[in-house]
């Protein structure tokens, strides 16, 4: 036999489970969630948060589109977290899984008319406005359904970032939320009260994401603050609740450290109490926070299997796996960095090589280079960190049926999603 290629240490498991098993029953790729892991997260959050605020005056809110399935909202329920939805979909699936609406928020910069109607039919607890359309839209809904929603107006805050072009939500030219600084933010708090239908419950911004430092939410919580005194000072209303949205990063294969969730928690506290030293005896608005990625990413990892070994007379060796740039664009599109594991231990010498997808397209690369020990066909590699943002994005794109998806626990393995079949992708077609 062939010694090179015989596993030494031959396991890998995750909470108790052989990934090669797991393979073998729901087949690759695979996705697998370990729900011990993100219990985790939502406890440290939670803690972190706990430590510089009262548990009233913080409310931590699971971003539902970095990866939202009707176990992870009851998961999210169970673990007294919120949920950040953005379209009738992501809605209607925290509805099924009975989360508790008035701990939803409906966010999007372009929420169409029939999704403002399901949310206030099936009662959401706050609906964050992005535009005049939108908020215009919503004040004709809530006039005929004699509803009085609870809005927060979303604030483009002109705060840089230093993440990814693509992941950048607060600068002037955003596409997201009433601008700052030429006046329409406040015109719209104004207009809001005026018009008096909605109750206007605060002020929301998110500037970004993957982002590692806490300077861009210091000064997004200031500029909403010092927003709020001005509007103060002019008609008395002050926020009951304010945010400065998402974004904390995690750590990845590019090596970046990022500070712990509680200096980001530590940074906010401290904000807040300076720039509401003089106004002493206003109540402090409560904090909401809205992580996704740093809740589930880690949680999160996918298993593939390799289908061929290609050196290439251009210097590449290529290591094609069955699944790539439809299950995981991130790589592609943002330039993301992952890593990747041979499951079984392999005595085999290292080299460098491209993890590239099944696709046809040269961009499909999960991973430009990492050395690995020579793997060749059947063998399974592990991609870790891959629980955010991933599968949300996943697409049929060459009519690839999507992968499973899986959550473990030391008891049990709940399939949360089958892997789609070829029926699946034929009943679209109508013709
Ligand atoms: N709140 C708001 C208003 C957001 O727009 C987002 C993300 C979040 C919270 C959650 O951000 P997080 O904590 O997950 O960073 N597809 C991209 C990420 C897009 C995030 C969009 N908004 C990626 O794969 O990196």
């Amino acid at each position: 036999p062939d010694t090179t290629t015989v596993s030494q240490y031959g396991v890998m498991r995750i909470a108790g489970y052989l990934l090669s098993e797991l393979a073998q029953r729901y087949g690759t790729p695979l996705y697998i969630f370990d729900r011990a892991t993100i219990i985790n997260a939502c406890q440290h959050y939670q803690e972190a948060f706990r430590q510089y605020y009262h548990a009233s005056s913080v409310r931590i809110i699971y971003a539902a589109k970095a990866y939202l399935s009707p176990l992870i909202a009851r998961t999210m329920a169970e673990q007294g977290m919120g949920l950040d939805v953005v379209s009738g979909g992501e809605l209607s699936v925290a509805h099924h899984a009975g989360f508790p609406m008035e701990n939803v928020s409906f966010h999007g910069n372009n929420k169409r008319e029939d999704e403002l109607y399901l949310a206030l039919q099936l009662g959401v607890g706050r609906i964050v406005l992005d535009n005049w359309s939108e908020l215009e839209r919503l004040t004709r809904i809530a006039q005929e359904t004699k509803k009085t929603p609870h809005v927060l107006l979303r604030i483009a805050p002109d705060v840089e970032t230093d993440t990814h072009r693509y992941l950048q939500t607060g600068h002037a030219a955003s596409k997201f939320g009433f601008p700052l600084n030429n006046g329409e933010a406040k015109a719209a708090i104004h207009a809001v009260l005026q018009e008096g239908r909605l109750h206007l419950a605060g002020l929301h911004a998110h500037t970004g994401t993957m982002l590692r430092e806490t300077r861009p939410y210091e000064e997004c919580l200031e500029r909403l603050l010092d927003l709020a005194t001005e509007v103060y000072e002019e008609t008395g209303w002050w926020p009951e609740e304010v945010s400065p949205g998402g974004g904390w990063g995690i750590e990845t294969a590019d090596g970046v450290e990022v500070p712990g969730v509680y200096m980001l928690a530590q940074a906010l506290q401290q904000t807040m109490e300076r720039r509401l030293a003089d106004n002493a005896a206003l109540p402090v608005p409560t904090l909401i926070i809205e992580p996704g990625r740093s809740i589930i990413a880690r949680a999160g990892v996918t298993l593939y299997r390799v289908g061929a070994r290609k050196p290439t007379p251009g210097g590449i060796t290529y290591l094609f796996v069955d699944g790539g740039m439809a299950d995981n664009i991130r790589p592609a599109l943002y330039g993301a960095h992952y890593t990747a594991l041979p499951v079984e231990q392999l005595a085999t010498p290292g080299e460098e090589v491209c993890i590239s997808g099944r696709y046809c397209e040269s961009g499909d690369m999960l991973i430009e280079r990492v050395v690995l020990p020579q793997m060749r066909e059947g063998d399974l590699l592990l991609l870790p960190t891959t629980g955010a943002y991933c599968l949300p994005m996943a697409s049929n794109y060459n009519l690839v049926p999507r992968p499973a998806v899986i959550l473990i626990d030391e008891q049990q393995v709940w399939q949360m999603e089958r892997r789609e079949t070829y029926t699946d992708l034929l009943m679209r077609y109508t013709e």
